[in-house]
């Protein structure tokens, strides 16, 4: 069984490539309004925020009276040394980042990922105690040296790319599809891990995922995170009954 601390419900907020630190800074001080920042407060032991920020913004992110968690929304096949352009795991981790996500459909469209790569950086993303996110739309995605860490320390997200928002427009997966694909995921590889799904999810639809798949632990929210009152009203709805 996983342990209690982690059957919090994930939020993850995935800004892909947007938000200067201006933009960031205007969203925290409409996110956490002295309200939501109390709710907030109140639901610590139900509810796990993460901001998945562009590189730049990780810093900003950093400030001491922040409450939600850090994730990078990629991570380098390399460790530190001589790989220009690359964010290893260890610099990431001296940012107190504590998720990565890993082999994002949109990192498989455009910057040709495939699964030997998303192995290594599981790979280093758990040698340096952060917690992966693997994104895969199909079994085949998930990376097959899953098998070599503890299922308490992997995350996997359900994400069939033709259900992530275009320019703002959203697609949603059938909660029926999201809770067969998951039941049948984790029977196949036999995990008791987390299962996130993503793919245009919004204040008018996540409660139809939470109460169709009990298998669920999460979602990675991209779009409608990028506007605080959707965000926040999506988490406000992910409150799930706390097991006895
Ligand atoms: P979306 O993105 O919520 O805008 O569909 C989700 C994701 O790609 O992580």
């Amino acid at each position: 069984m996983i342990a209690d601390m982690e059957k919090k419900f994930l939020v993850v907020a995935n800004w892909k490539a947007n938000k200067t630190v201006e933009e960031a800074r205007a969203w925290m001080k409409e996110f956490y309004a002295e309200e939501r920042w109390n709710w907030l407060k109140n639901n610590l032991e139900r509810i796990e925020v993460v901001f998945a920020a562009p590189f730049t913004l990780l810093h900003f992110f950093e400030a001491p009276h922040f409450d939600a968690h850090l994730a990078s929304q990629d991570i380098s096949v390399f460790s530190t040394g001589p790989y220009t352009g690359e964010v290893p795991a260890e610099l990431l981790k001296d940012l107190a980042v504590r998720y990565c996500l890993i082999g994002h459909s949109e990192r498989r469209k455009y910057f040709g990922e495939n699964n030997a790569l998303i192995e290594k950086k599981l790979d280093q993303a758990i040698k340096n105690d952060i917690t992966p996110i693997i994104c895969a739309q199909s079994l085949e995605e998930i990376p097959a040296n899953i098998r070599n860490y503890p299922a308490d320390k992997l995350v996997i997200m359900y994400e069939p790319s033709e259900a992530i928002s275009t320019e703002g427009n959203y697609h949603p997966e059938n909660p029926e599809t999201v809770k067969r694909t998951l039941e049948d995921w984790q029977k196949k590889l036999n995990l008791d891990c987390r299962f996130l799904y993503g793919g245009s999810v919004n204040p008018e639809n996540c409660k139809l995922y939470i109460v169709n798949c009990n298998l669920l632990s999460g979602f990675v929210v991209g779009h409608a995170s990028l506007d605080p009152e959707e965000f926040f009203s999506i988490i406000k709805q992910c409150i799930l009954p706390l097991s006895s």
